[in-house]
């Protein structure tokens, strides 16, 4: 194999001093809103609330750290399997934030992505959703990948389906599908690979989340609760990020 592997192709290369560029592709696995809120004998919506202001925040800080991309873990496709409630109160949260926020960040430069299912939500949400996308189609500041109804198998799966389907046409020869093919398929086609994954609430796993963009992705653990989660401890975190020393299997 001469050709170098997509995911170090793309990757943060040091910058112009000789200095370690910084991520340009983040993700968040924002997890904790429930400890945080039984901690503090509040009901589970409060920490979702909280978890909101800590998103708003994150966003605003990713801006000032130059980062180009902030993937944001909103809501799984694991996550129907709460209970009713508290699927509503995402929910509402989710339009509240839409409403609230989408014109400041539009203003910001800030461009809107949705990972995931995000059509199967409800229809007035749907519209909602769409609405921000058009608005902040043309921004070319950070652009926030929003998972939405998000499962990383999903995505792979109908990716397959529709590489299965353009050979089932004779428009693709099986023999040809490379890296860069199923990247094309990817609800995140086009944006870079993650450098930093976070996840907070002390949690050590994936949650199905990003599986083949985070294949060499720094991956770093905090305990923090997300809503306790803010714009210095993502600083903190890029600090360090920028202390490890990437490989990409050569030497
Ligand atoms: C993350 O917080 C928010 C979502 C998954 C939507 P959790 O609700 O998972 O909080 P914990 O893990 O129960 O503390
Ligand atoms: C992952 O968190 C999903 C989001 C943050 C949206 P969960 O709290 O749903 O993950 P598990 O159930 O602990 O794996
Ligand atoms: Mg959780």
């Amino acid at each position: 194999m001469s050709a170098p592997p997509h995911a170090a192709a793309d990757a943060a290369t040091p910058g112009a001093g000789g200095e370690p560029a910084g991520p340009r592709h983040v993700a968040i696995i924002m997890d904790g809103n429930g400890r945080w809120a039984k901690k503090r004998r509040l009901p589970r919506v409060a920490g979702h609330r909280k978890g909101v202001e800590a998103a708003r925040n994150v966003v605003r800080a990713a801006g000032d750290l130059g980062i180009e991309v902030l993937t944001l873990y909103a809501f799984s496709s694991e996550n129907w399997r709460r209970p009713a409630e508290e699927v509503a109160d995402l929910m509402g949260l989710l339009r509240h934030f839409i409403l609230a926020d989408i014109e400041e960040l539009a203003q910001a430069g800030v461009r809107l992505r949705v990972i995931g299912e995000y059509r199967a939500l409800s229809p007035d949400l749907v519209r909602l959703i769409d609405g921000a996308l058009a608005r902040t189609a043309d921004n070319r500041g950070t652009t926030l990948v929003v998972a939405l109804n998000y499962g990383a198998q999903n995505e792979l799966v109908e990716a397959t389906r529709r590489l299965a389907e353009r050979c089932a046409r004779g428009e693709l020869d099986p023999a040809a599908i490379g890296p860069a093919h199923i990247e094309s398929e990817l609800a995140t086609h086009g944006l870079p690979p993650v450098d930093l994954l976070i996840r907070t609430s002390g949690e050590h796993r994936l949650s199905n989340f990003l599986l083949w963009q985070c294949a060499y992705a720094e991956l770093l653990f905090v305990d923090a609760l997300w809503p306790d989660f803010d714009g210095d401890r993502l600083a903190q975190a890029l600090d360090d990020f920028a202390r490890r020393e990437r490989r990409f299997g050569g030497l």
